[in-house]
This record gives structure tokens, C-alpha cells and sequence, in this order.
């Protein structure tokens, strides 16, 4: 809880803290209080009630001593927020696109990845982006969130300052998998950083189709191990039969190559047994035809190697 691993960590704690002491003595204060009228005035020390007019002083006391406090909690809170909207000149920009029920992200010089990784002790500015519903995209350990709205450009910028693997997480409920919609931040040395940044990847057709899945976020819905999530899994899928129901009825094919585009392109009209037809979108218009060819020799050469 208190390894902070940002320039911000430290503000947001101190600010967490105060508020918290605070927020600490009245919960104790009162209740001791409370506690105290209740034995001291019962019905037997005090068996007649006494009506009391008002007392200027103690209503003066309990409006200026909590509105100070109020105060210095808002100063140190702005003091902690306002450095987080003012982005460095030379903080390296990353497109982070959160969707149901995923997280990619894009460096200036073209490289995708599904985890983050960042240089220590260097400035970076994410560029926010959903095409879907609002997400919020949240490092814990940073102790920094901000909110990723569909058609508004968000940003947040930091600088790591702990070598290590941080959770990323989405703080805004999203659908189904919510819950689900994790990542990691890899912060490395400097030098590993530029180096892992010009690693041109020659993927190999498995590791490709999978990227593609992943940066789709079509492993969201879909498992790649068997286990159920909203959609059927991909783990033994290629040349299985299953059982769908088109138009009301339903029939049985075999998970080939045809069938995976279809499911791909159209996946309401022939929906599997058991599934919300509902859930899924065409992806007619996000997926090219390598991209659909890369998805189909992955799933083949993933059900061969299982078998
Ligand atoms: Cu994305 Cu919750």
C-alpha cells in the first residue's frame, strides 16, 4: 500500500493520510463522545429532561474549526492534482486504447504491445482512447486513474521511478468482464528500454494470429485455456463440431476455416448453442483479410499442437 512507484505516489499519500488522521480522530472523537452523553445523561442520573437554548460559541466552534479543515484538505489535494495536468516537454507519448475488455498500447515509432513497458526515471504521457464505452485506466502503484470517454481525447502523464511490474487495472464498470480487464507495466532500465523499443519482432504465424487477438481484445470473451468466459473458448475450436442455431434452429458444422470467418464477420447469424448472440459485434470493419487469415492459422496450429 505505501511503495509508491511515481512522482505522484508521494503527494497522493500524504494527502491520503491527512485525511485520513482526520477522518480518524472524529470517528474515535464522537463516538467516545456520543458514548459519554448517553451514560452521563441517562433517565436515572437524569430523570427530567432540560430544554437548552443555543450556545454561540461551541455553533461558532463546530463551523470554523471544520470548514479550516476542509480547507487544507482541498489545498493539499489541488497541490497534489495540479502537477498531474501539466505534462513535461520531452515526456514520451504512448496511445493507450482500453476496450470491452482489454488493454493495448502503441508507441511513436509504430510498436504494439498488450503490456506497457516504460523507462525508469522518464517522463511519459499516455494518450487516452476508447472506442467502445468508458473505461478508467488506473496504476495503483502509481496511485494515478483517469477516465478514457468514447469520443474525447484524455491524457495523464508520470515518470516511473521503481524498477519493477506494477497491475493495471480498469476502475470504471465496463460490462461482463470488467473485473477481467488487467494489464501489466513492465518499468526497465533505460538502456533495456531503447533496445526492446527497436526490437523489430519477427512474429511467427502462431505468436501473430495471437497478437491479433489480443490487440482486438477478442481473448476479453474468448479463453485460450478452455475455461468459460462470455463467449465460447478457443481451445480446441478449430475442426470441432458444434452445435449452432440459425434462424431458430439448430444444425451442426465444423469449426473450419469458412466457419471461423463467418463467426468473425457475421457472428449473429449462426450463433453457438448456449451463447448470447447479443454480445458479439461484426468485426467486418476492424479486421483486414490478413488479419482474419493470421486468427485462423493461429487457431489451427494451436488445436494441432494440443492434440
Ligand atoms: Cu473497462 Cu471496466
Amino acid at each position: 500500500m505505501f511503495s509508491g512507484a511515481s512522482n505522484f505516489a508521494e503527494g497522493v499519500d500524504s494527502v491520503f493520510l491527512f485525511i485520513f488522521t482526520i477522518s480518524f480522530i472524529f470517528l474515535f472523537g464522537l463516538t467516545g463522545i456520543m458514548v459519554w452523553f448517553v451514560i452521563r445523561y441517562n433517565r436515572k442520573r437524569h430523570p427530567k429532561a432540560v430544554q437548552i437554548k443555543d450556545n454561540t460559541k461551541l455553533e461558532l466552534a463546530w463551523t470554523i474549526i471544520p470548514l479550516i479543515l476542509v480547507l487544507f484538505m482541498f489545498y493539499y489535494g489541488y497541490m497534489a492534482f495540479a502537477p498531474t495536468r501539466v505534462v513535461p516537454k520531452d515526456a514520451m507519448p504512448v496511445k493507450v486504447t482500453g476496450q470491452m475488455w482489454s488493454w493495448s498500447f502503441e508507441y511513436p515509432n509504430g510498436k504494439k504491445t498488450t503490456e506497457l513497458r516504460l523507462p525508469l526515471n522518464k517522463p511519459v504521457k499516455l494518450l487516452l482512447y476508447s472506442p467502445d464505452v468508458i473505461h478508467s485506466f488506473y496504476i495503483p502503484a502509481f496511485r494515478i486513474k483517469e477516465d478514457l470517454v468514447p469520443g474525447k481525447e484524455n491524457y495523464m502523464w508520470f515518470t516511473p521511478t521503481l524498477e519493477g511490474s506494477f497491475e493495471i487495472l480498469c476502475a470504471e464498470y465496463c460490462g461482463l468482464s470488467h473485473a477481467f480487464m488487467e494489464a501489466k507495466v513492465v518499468v526497465v532500465q533505460d538502456t533495456a528500454f531503447n533496445r526492446w523499443l527497436d526490437e523489430v519482432v519477427a512474429l511467427t504465424v502462431e505468436e501473430a494470429g495471437l497478437v491479433v487477438l489480443k490487440n482486438n481484445a477478442c481473448t476479453g470473451c474468448h479463453s485460450l485455456d478452455g475455461k468459460p468466459l462470455i463467449g465460447p473458448t478457443f481451445k480446441g475450436l478449430f475442426g470441432s463440431k458444434r452445435v449452432v442455431v440459425v434462424n431458430g434452429k439448430e444444425t451442426t458444422v465444423v469449426a473450419d476455416s469458412a466457419y471461423i470467418e463467418r463467426a468473425i464477420l457475421e457472428p449473429n447469424k449462426e450463433v453457438v448453442k448456449g451463447f448470447n448472440p447479443e454480445i458479439m459485434r461484426s468485426y467486418k470493419d476492424v479486421l483486414k483479410a490478413n488479419d482474419i487469415k493470421s486468427i485462423v492459422d493461429y487457431l489451427e496450429l494451436d488445436s494441432k499442437a494440443k492434440k
